[in-house]
């Protein structure tokens, strides 16, 4: 599984300042992809713009809260006009917020639901039609906990189960088109996401465990590899499908 080559084409990569969102928009520069970064951390993306200015090809680095719904449709716009064409998205972007469920604000709910959910939908909306021009695809990350009720995760659960199978959903209205729309559903990274696990002071020790990998983590790299390749056409085969790569979270 390894990406194809990218020269010459262009994608949009959220999410990139940091963690997965970030060694993907490099994993595809180094394929030969012209990048759009967008993140809400500016300082961050930017230094993910150096990496990839590294890589000789084009960036934009387009900080952006995507939250909102109308700077979903700006990001998408702004990178198909910077480079002419779109031919791939990649929602990586998203937030998990820990929370005993009766106590997490309504803030902190609604927030989890714009960034991991609305802003995907927003953003595919806004790509379709340009990808629909290129034959190009369409990367939703999840996650295990789309598969895995986890404690203390319920706003972030639904969340990653409803884009898994908007996926799917998007995958059949598209059935009869060139574009190809699939998920990837990491398992634990080391990442700045993963460590809010410790914001939860006095959860139920023997439950949060229950997310603990039995084999270790996986690296983000790896996971961006798995990204990359279904963004590219050397992933022609795959259209609906959500890959897992956790393993072996979800195997039980
Ligand atoms: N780390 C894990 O263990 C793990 C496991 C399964 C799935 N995932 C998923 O992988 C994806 C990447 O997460 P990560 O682990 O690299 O975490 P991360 O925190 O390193 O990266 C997430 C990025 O999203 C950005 N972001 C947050 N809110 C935003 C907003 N409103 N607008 C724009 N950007 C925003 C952050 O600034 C950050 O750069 C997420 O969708 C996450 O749910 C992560």
């Amino acid at each position: 599984m390894q990406a194809g080559d990218m020269t010459g084409k262009a994608v949009l990569v959220t999410g990139a300042a940091a963690g997965l969102g970030r060694a993907t928009a490099i994993r595809l520069a180094r394929a030969g992809a012209d990048v759009a970064i967008v993140d809400i951390d500016a300082a961050n993306l930017a230094e993910t713009a150096m990496a990839i200015e590294m890589e000789g090809v084009r960036v934009l680095n387009r900080p952006a809260d995507l939250a909102a719904r109308e700077n979903c449709l700006a990001v998408v716009a702004d990178a198909a006009a910077a480079f002419g064409r779109l031919d791939a998205l990649c929602n990586v972007a998203g937030i998990m917020i820990p929370s005993h469920t009766t106590s997490m604000s309504a803030e902190a709910y609604e927030k989890t639901i714009a960034i991991n959910l609305s802003a995907p939908f927003y953003l595919c909306q806004a790509a379709i039609p340009h990808l629909l021009e290129t034959d190009g695809a369409i990367v939703n990350v999840t996650s295990c906990a789309a598969f895995r009720g986890q404690a203390y995760f319920a706003a972030y659960c639904a969340t990653k189960a409803g884009l898994t199978h908007m996926t799917k959903a998007l995958a059949m209205e598209y059935t009869h088109k060139p574009i190809r729309i699939n998920a990837v559903a990491p398992g634990g990274m080391m990442t700045t996401l993963a460590s809010n696990i410790r914001l939860l002071e006095d959860g139920d020790r023997s439950l949060l465990s229950r997310i603990s990998p039995l084999r270790g983590l996986v690296e983000i790299d790896e996971v961006a590899e798995v990204v990359a390749f279904l963004a590219t056409d050397a992933a022609r085969a795959f259209h609906g499908a959500c890959l897992n790569v956790d393993k072996g979270i979800t195997a039980d």
